[in-house]
């Protein structure tokens, strides 16, 4: 089982943005990146620490924006207005889940589309599925990038994905049937019938559905490619902090029969964040009428 190491891959997108970063600056512009945490929920403040982790290792500026659990909808639109209208800021993220679920949708569509880094604004989604894209998703665009630097081909391939949320399943389901991945995707979600007939299936197997260790080796084909997008919390008494990540993967049970696997920590968490990133240093270059930069 080969491993499909996220901060590797990382490392490979942060070599490339490392010319556009030096030369913004040559002309003034200081890539800067605005995140809003609201709330306490433990795992979105490690995940936000490391974001702005990232951009301090990248000289990309940063500003964490923590709003108390009961701040109101009203709090937190304002700030992403004044956010908007600074021509400092490049990139505005709001980490979700929100404590209060239903304000994400008028939250997500009062960021400027220009500084929409998570690309979860419906004009990003819209131009994404016109296949006419300006920022990528960050997960999916990253579970993209470790398959592209590991050599494994997706054309023709058959990709079962679990999952159907709207920060992983949908959007990578939409890209990967389309024009120059194409996959031939399925796409697998809480009412699905007989799912392990269908993973089964699948050459390239990607889970995200947040439940832990709840994939086994009777639903993956041998010689798959597996990308365990789950980042799970269990309790787990001998780790301080009380609990170890798992991901939705039986990692160890499937691990013969598997060709490559992301692991959990390490595999997709890391290229996350660097497709934000470069979404990051997008923005810049979008809101100063310089021409975008892609991957290789
Ligand atoms: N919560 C879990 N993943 C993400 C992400 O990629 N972006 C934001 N904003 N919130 C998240």
């Amino acid at each position: 089982m080969i491993p499909l190491l996220g901060k590797t891959a990382a490392q490979k997108v942060y070599v490339q943005l490392q010319s556009t970063i030096a030369s913004l600056k040559q002309q003034s512009i200081q890539p800067c990146l605005d995140v809003i945490l609201v709330g306490n929920d433990p795992a979105s403040a490690v995940y936000v620490k490391n974001k702005a982790l990232a951009c301090s290792k990248l000289n990309i500026t940063s500003h964490i924006h923590q709003l108390p659990q009961e701040a109101t909808k009203n709090e937190i639109l304002t700030l992403i207005r004044n956010l908007n209208n600074d021509p400092k800021v490049h990139g505005i993220l709001c980490q979700l889940p929100l404590p209060n679920k239903a304000n994400e949708v008028e939250v997500i569509q009062t960021i400027a589309w220009k500084k929409d880094v998570d690309c979860f604004h419906p004009s990003n989604l819209g131009k994404l599925l016109s296949e006419t894209p300006i920022f990528m998703p960050c997960t999916p665009f990253g579970i993209i990038q470790i398959l592209r630097q590991n050599k494994i081909d997706l054309a023709g391939k058959n990709v079962v994905v679990l999952g159907r949320g709207h920060t992983v399943g949908r959007p990578l389901s939409c890209i990967l049937s389309g024009k120059g991945y194409d996959s031939t995707v399925t796409v697998c979600h809480s009412r699905t019938k007989n799912i392990k007939t269908i993973t089964s299936t699948a050459d390239i197997l990607i889970s995200a559905i947040g439940r832990p260790e709840s994939i086994g080796e009777d639903y993956i084909k041998e010689d798959a490619v597996v990308i365990d997008v789950g980042i799970n919390r269990i309790a787990d008494s001998v780790k301080k902090g009380g609990y170890r990540l798992v991901g939705d993967i039986k990692q160890k049970e499937v691990e013969s029969k598997v060709a490559a696997m992301t692991p959990v920590p390490g595999g997709v968490g890391p290229m996350t964040i660097a497709i934000l990133m470069y979404n990051t240093i997008n923005a810049a270059l979008l809101q100063n009428n310089m021409p975008l930069i892609k991957l290789v």
